[in-house]
């Protein structure tokens, strides 16, 4: 490996970092909390928490408990837009598992894993089928027949939608399925705080639970499906569940984490001050959507030949640039080439949220500019969703198969946490079956490693959280965001080190408080990754190393608590 040898500041990190090596985030006496027993556990209710536990729980001798720190149907899914790829009907449309997988290694950039793409353009299909089984009202024509459209890069229409709301559509499924399973229990409102482990296997997490208090799980096998990390931006179309918290408790129980520098940005978001950044789906560039300068002028085409088509990653680029040249905050979305009643149709969702706010955008442009979309990286699995930590599974967001390489294809994600989710309950049941209830036992105190001192965060002490995370937001955001450079990673890795050994070494009591300390953790990560690739590829683009590198870096980079 070059990288380490060719910058200090690496170097002097993989030393240690204050904070970076604390186990458990909260301070607790195993005897003095409550403690419940299951059979596998599964930590998220999104595509991927769902579909694991419904796959986990075809074994009906076994109890499956899923969590969802906010309510069940709060998810990264729920907010999807443009659709779920796969190759449902390639007689019609004349598309191949092939062709699907060549779209999805194109943009990948080199370093897409192949196995496991295989694995998901082909069990996708059969998913998707069980998906519409399962109730999912996709869009259909007059015929009744499944409507498939064409998304940027996608070589055939493989994009099963509903309007604007595919991923509602999606979660009200899934959770009524699971809702209907009666070995399957749900408990919203419950926060994981920590995973468990004895002598290096997951047995079960800590959680606060649905009133607050300390409560230990113990489970045969964990699955961990807890979505992204936009939350760590100022600017994201993440919900505030995506905080990374499933990454830093992967983290700080041992496993393996990979290709975390790649943060995929989403070029067009709703900006408008006060507003929630709202995604403004690349389907509607797909339908003839035209972004320009408030001056009028189409730029993209400047930037490259396929307009507004070209992949995210340049688009989002060319409008930083433009904004840059025009010292505007945004640029503008035009929809005039778009038929009125096709807008009304495909895009409801979009139609009435910008009219709460002001923007009838069958007349008016819509103000957007970049933001944080979707964690390329995460939690490397093999293709049942086992991690590097025994008793460990991950699927989804949180999760890294290496299926989208170093650039992720527009509705590959869905599927990717229908697919993978999905193997990951049905390898957790078959090994929880034939495993022993994990036994309670004594945990060392978490504070005795910890340097500097442990505070705690009582009303009027030292800390002021919300500064912190609005610090936090805005640091991510300039200096790891859509180009970066590394004088800016490192300075922001150094900000990042100072900020961990005085939070994160703090003893908290509360949800918002232990959110913090996973963001800063996870901050941390994605920035010391995006420092170590020297070069660009895929979404990581590094304007002092502005070519592809494939002598050094055609490879994941991976990272875990060992390395410090
Ligand atoms: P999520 O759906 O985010 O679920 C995470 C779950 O984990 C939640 O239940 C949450 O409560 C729980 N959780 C998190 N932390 C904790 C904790 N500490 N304790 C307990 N529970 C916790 N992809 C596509 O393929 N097509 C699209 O059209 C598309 N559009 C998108 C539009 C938007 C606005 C966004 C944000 C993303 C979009 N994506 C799309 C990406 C895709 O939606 C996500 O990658 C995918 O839904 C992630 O699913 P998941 O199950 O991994 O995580
Ligand atoms: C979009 O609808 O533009 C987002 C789709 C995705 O992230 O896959």
């Amino acid at each position: 490996m070059t990288e380490p040898k060719d910058n200090p500041l690496l170097e002097k990190l993989r030393a240690g970092v204050p904070g970076m090596s604390r186990r458990y985030l909260a301070d607790f006496e195993i005897s003095r909390i409550s403690h419940r027993f299951t059979d596998v556990l599964v930590i998220g209710s999104g595509i991927a928490g769902l579909s694991a536990a419904l796959a986990a729980a075809e074994n009906e001798e076994l109890e499956v408990l899923v969590l969802a720190k906010s309510s069940l149907e709060e998810s990264a899914t729920r907010w999807a837009q443009g659709g779920i790829a796969a190759v449902i009907l390639p007689e019609r449309t004349g598309d191949s598992l092939e062709a699907h997988m060549r779209d999805t290694i194109d943009v990948a950039a080199g370093i897409a894993e192949e196995e496991n793409l295989r694995i998901m353009t082909a069990e996708g299909v059969e998913r998707v089928r069980e998906l519409v089984e399962r109730g999912t009202d996709f869009d259909r024509n007059t015929e009744g027949e499944l409507q498939l459209t064409r998304e940027g890069a996608h070589s055939f229409p493989r994009i099963l939608h509903r309007g604007d709301t595919t991923g509602q559509e999606i979660a009200r499924a899934l959770v009524e399925a699971a809702l209907k399973k009666n070995n399957i229990l749900c408990r919203p409102g419950t926060f994981a705080i920590d995973l468990l482990d004895r002598e290096g296997s997951c047995i079960g997490a800590l959680v606060a639970n649905e009133t607050g208090q300390l409560e230990a799980i113990w489970a045969r096998q964990t699955v961990l499906a807890t979505g992204g990390v936009g939350r760590l931006y100022r600017e994201t179309t993440n919900p505030s569940v995506a905080t990374g918290d499933g990454l830093a408790m992967a983290f700080r129980a041992g496993a393996r984490l990979m290709d975390l520098e790649f943060i995929q940005f989403h070029p067009t978001t709703l900006y408008l001050a006060g507003a929630d950044r709202f995604l403004i789906t690349e389907a509607i560039r797909g339908e003839g959507g035209v972004l320009r300068t408030q001056a009028g002028d189409a730029f993209m085409k400047r930037f490259h030949e396929l307009a507004d088509l070209a992949p995210r990653d340049v688009v989002s680029r060319s409008i930083l640039e433009i904004m840059k040249e025009t010292g505007e905050n945004k640029v503008w979305l035009d929809l005039g080439a778009i038929a009125e009643d096709r807008i009304r149709e495909r895009f409801p969702r979009i139609l009435e949220l910008s009219r709460s706010f002001g923007i009838d955008i069958i007349r008016e442009p819509i103000p957007v500019r970049p933001s944080a979309h979707y964690s390329i990286g995460g939690v490397s699995t093999d293709p049942n969703g086992r991690t590097s930590v025994p008793g460990l599974l991950a699927a989804g967001e949180v999760a890294c198969t290496g299926v989208h390489g170093a650039n992720r294809l527009g509705s590959n994600s869905l599927l990717e946490g229908l697919v993978f989710g999905h193997r990951s309950g049905r390898e957790a049941a078959r090994t929880a079956a034939g495993l022993p209830r994990p036994e309670p036992f004594p945990l060392p105190k978490p504070g005795k490693e910890l340097s500097p001192e442990i505070v705690t965060n009582t009303p009027g002490g030292e800390l002021d959280l919300a500064d912190l995370l609005s610090s936090l937001k805005s640091l991510l955001w300039y200096k790891v965001g859509v180009e970066r450079n590394g004088r800016d990673l490192s300075s922001a890795l150094e900000q990042l080190s100072t900020w961990t050994a005085y939070p994160l070494a703090a003893d908290f009591r509360d949800v918002e408080s232990w959110t913090l300390q996973n963001m800063l953790q996870t901050s941390w990560l994605v920035t010391y990754s995006a420092l170590r690739r020297m070069e660009s590829r895929g979404v990581h683009y590094r304007a002092d190393h502005p070519d592809r590198d494939d002598l050094n870096f055609s490879r994941h980079l991976a990272i875990s608590r060992a390395d410090f």
